[in-house]
């Protein structure tokens, strides 16, 4: 690797030596290197898990589905729960607040046969979904935590089931340890947290501290999550906390190849320099044209016009085509907007470890009126089940 990059890195670190790490398993599924691709709702749909696993190999989750919809069968929903042709293992996240649509959703995805791994989300902070009582809102009541999840692990069948969540609502209502428990008792696979609280949102630093903590709590594996922008954090996080494996989010935006250098460090090898520009446009190519084969040109490249800015961060490039990116319209415009870029600009150090996908900012949380008076209360609220579009 050109020394160059090494120094942004954190390259000190020692890759893995043989026998270091182990495949992380879930359920059946064993999976080496220990990856997990974060679900990312509006992002990790089968185009971008396509290319994502072009570069390596782990666990790719879909982006969140959401279940009262799936059990009405409403087309926008199934679409966004399908897998590609050959996609193995067909792994999806799924969010719902009553353990009776989520056990209907759940006898929808084994019956069908849709899926061989099932993951649910606990961790949304979005205020729209919190204030119904629902998202990072739930492991605050650890009786409807628990019957939510066992909805789902009773009627996942032979499927794994594994649930994510943040460290609670704030530092004064933290969760993790019970949320892990509850998933221990009910026969998850294994949990995951996003080792921020809700209250955090993305701000600040992860705290790996607790995902060390969770490790010692429970006995079934832990994926820890939080800030891993480049395959080096990956080792050190697990070298720090113990835990299973990992999940990637917001790193591998605009950089699939992230999975290839997690794979790499995980093998034990150094990763390859990241690539020049030529390199990254083919690969964002590849990416909106799958995108419209999947979805329809319209939609996708509306959706696309974020993925072009990460793809893009940090190169030189005119103030006309980085407006003109978030303008296009077609595959094909936006082909035609890089004939004239210099395609051999190596990747810019500054594009290296910067937050992509969330701003900063924290929040108060935005809980129902009375929330906090009867944390035993298993009832789940009418309402908190919808609007939870915008995922973790
Ligand atoms: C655009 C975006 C959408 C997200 N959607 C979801 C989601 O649907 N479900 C979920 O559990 N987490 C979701 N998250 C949270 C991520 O899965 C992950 O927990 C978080 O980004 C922290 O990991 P990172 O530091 O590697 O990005 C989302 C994050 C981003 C940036």
């Amino acid at each position: 690797m050109n020394p160059i990059y090494r120094s942004v890195l954190n390259r000190d670190v020692k890759f893995a030596e043989p026998g270091e790490f182990a495949p992380v398993k879930i359920g059946r599924m064993s999976i080496w290197p220990p990856v997990v691709l974060a679900p990312m709702a509006g992002v990790t749909n089968y185009p971008f898990r396509s290319i994502c696993k072009e570069f390596g190999a782990g666990l790719y989750v879909s982006e969140m589905i959401n279940a009262r919809p799936l059990v009405d069968g409403r087309d926008k929903t199934l679409k966004l729960a399908d897998f590609g042709p050959g996609e193995l293992p067909r792994s999806l996240q799924l969010y719902g607040t009553d353990p009776y649509y989520v056990a209907e959703a759940v006898k929808r995805l084994i019956n069908e046969g849709r899926i061989d791994h099932l993951d649910m989300n606990f961790g949304c902070p979005v205020p729209k979904v919190t204030r119904r009582g629902g998202g990072a809102a739930i492991p605050l009541k650890p009786n409807l935590l628990r019957n939510i999840v066992r909805a789902a692990v009773r009627n996942a069948q032979t499927v794994p089931v594994t649930i994510k969540f943040r460290m609670g609502i704030n530092l004064e209502f933290l969760t993790f340890i019970t949320a892990g428990r509850v998933a221990e008792e009910e026969g998850c696979a294994a949990v995951g947290l996003h080792a921020r609280t809700a209250a955090q949102l993305y701000h600040g630093h992860a705290s790996w501290d607790a995902i060390a903590e969770l490790k010692q709590a429970v006995k079934i594996p832990v994926l820890g999550n939080g800030d891993i922008w480049e395959a080096e954090d990956a080792l050190r996080m697990m070298r720090q906390t113990r835990c299973d494996g990992v999940i990637v989010g917001r790193g591998c935006l605009g950089r699939p190849w992230l999975f290839r250098d997690l794979a790499d460090v995980f093998n034990g090898s150094e990763p390859s320099d990241p690539p020049h520009f030529g390199e990254v446009l083919e690969i964002m190519f590849r990416h909106a044209q799958r995108l419209a084969d999947w979805f329809g040109e319209r939609l996708a490249m509306h959706s696309f016009r974020r993925h072009s800015s990460w793809y893009t961060k940090g190169f030189r490039m005119s103030a006309e085509i980085r407006a003109a990116l978030m303008r296009v319209e077609t595959v094909s415009q936006l082909l035609n907007l890089f004939c004239d870029v210099d395609r051999s600009q190596p990747f810019p150090l500054s594009a290296m470890r910067v937050v992509r996908g969330k701003a900063t900012g924290t929040q108060k949380v935005s809980l129902p009126a009375g929330y906090l008076d009867n944390l035993d209360d298993d009832t789940p609220l009418p309402g908190s089940g919808e609007d939870a579009g915008d995922g973790g």
